[in-house]
């Protein structure tokens, strides 16, 4: 009789997660909620598994995958439990005929929610507001109180028209804001209609928008996106939003723009650095700070946990992995 594949899951994850696993595969866990393993833990751990269930935590790097697919049982899979994927180097696990997979489409409207929430905390100045009144600050309504930035018919700047930035796009409508994306392909004209969206180049887009709001994958060509130069293109009164991924934005020249007023604000669910943030970011009152919950609901969480589960399954059994991002590796 084959011997059961060893499945390994690196972080603690939503339950439903685990009776999927185990009733393909002999499953070993890192149990503890919130210990997130080492470089070296991982790498002491990892090979010796043929699946690994792992996060955007996990640097799943080429000197990693090498060692897993070096011993017996060789790495068969790794299943990201996030759409992000660029903690692994997926040019080498194709090298290595190693198969990946991520979790599309289930946080969509979870991440746009979180994007349009961190946009309005930023403009009408949600936590300062509430920072302020906890510690008993408040005397009495004024009329110069805590006056933020309209949010409705202020114009939105989309880069990275995906899934998410379409979402954050009918999320806008809703406000009546006038929508202009950036992308690398240009949407269809229907599809323009649809999301009531304009295309600009990037600079143009930078130049017009009051919120620039970040919804590309991180990848070598979108490393620093927005830098000291793209900031400089903003208006003074414009906000930046970052759901995306930290890198792509220039934590420091960020830091610099906002000190010189260069832009007016920034709302911050990821860092370039993470989980280390910029220390300045740290003391400004008009930056808001989330610790990388754009996706965070259970339900969705939930779902994503499942989806990763269930691309290891549909692999043990021979068939394709429904979110697999390397199918050449399956020949
Ligand atoms: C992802 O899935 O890439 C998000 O960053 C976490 O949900």
């Amino acid at each position: 009789m084959a011997a059961r594949p060893k499945i390994l899951v690196t972080q603690k994850v939503p339950d439903p997660a685990y009776p999927l696993l185990e009733a393909v595969g002999d499953v070993e866990m890192n149990a503890v909620e919130g210990a997130i393993w080492s470089r070296e833990e991982l790498l002491r751990r990892g090979p010796g598994h043929d699946y690994i269930y792992c996060l955007l935590t996990d640097t799943l790097d080429e000197r990693f995958l090498t060692a897993c697919a070096a011993v017996q049982p060789r790495l068969r899979m790794l299943a990201n439990m996030a759409v992000g994927f660029n903690n692994i180097d997926l040019a080498a696990a194709t090298r290595l005929g190693i198969a990946v997979s991520n979790t599309p489409g289930v946080l969509t409207d979870t991440t746009a929610d979180l994007a349009f929430g961190l946009l309005m905390a930023v403009a009408r100045r949600i936590p300062e507001a509430e920072r302020f009144l906890r510690a008993g600050k408040y005397t009495g309504w004024g009329p110069l109180l805590f006056c933020g930035a309209e949010v409705h018919h202020a114009t939105l700047g989309l880069i990275g028209m995906g899934r998410i930035g379409k979402v954050m796009a009918r999320r806008a409508h809703g406000f009546e804001m006038p929508i202009l994306y950036h992308n690398r392909q240009r949407l269809s004209l229907a599809e323009e209609a649809e999301y009531h969206a304009t295309y600009l180049p990037l600079d143009e887009l930078l130049q017009q928008a009051d919120f620039v709001s970040l919804h590309t994958p991180y990848a070598q060509e979108t490393h620093h996106l927005i830098g000291e130069r793209e900031l400089s293109l903003m208006k003074p009164s414009a906000m930046l939003i970052n759901t995306a991924r930290g890198p792509i934005v220039d934590e420091q020249a960020l830091v610099r723009a906002l000190q010189s007023k260069a832009i007016a604000g920034a709302g911050l669910d990821v860092f370039e650095h993470e989980p280390a943030v910029e220390p300045e970011l740290l003391t400004m009152e008009n930056v808001v700070l989330l610790p990388h919950i754009a996706s965070a609901s259970l339900q969705t969480r939930t779902l994503m946990a499942t989806m990763a589960s269930r691309n290891i399954v549909a692999h043990t059994r021979g068939e394709r992995p429904p979110n697999i991002l390397n199918p050449e590796v399956l020949n």
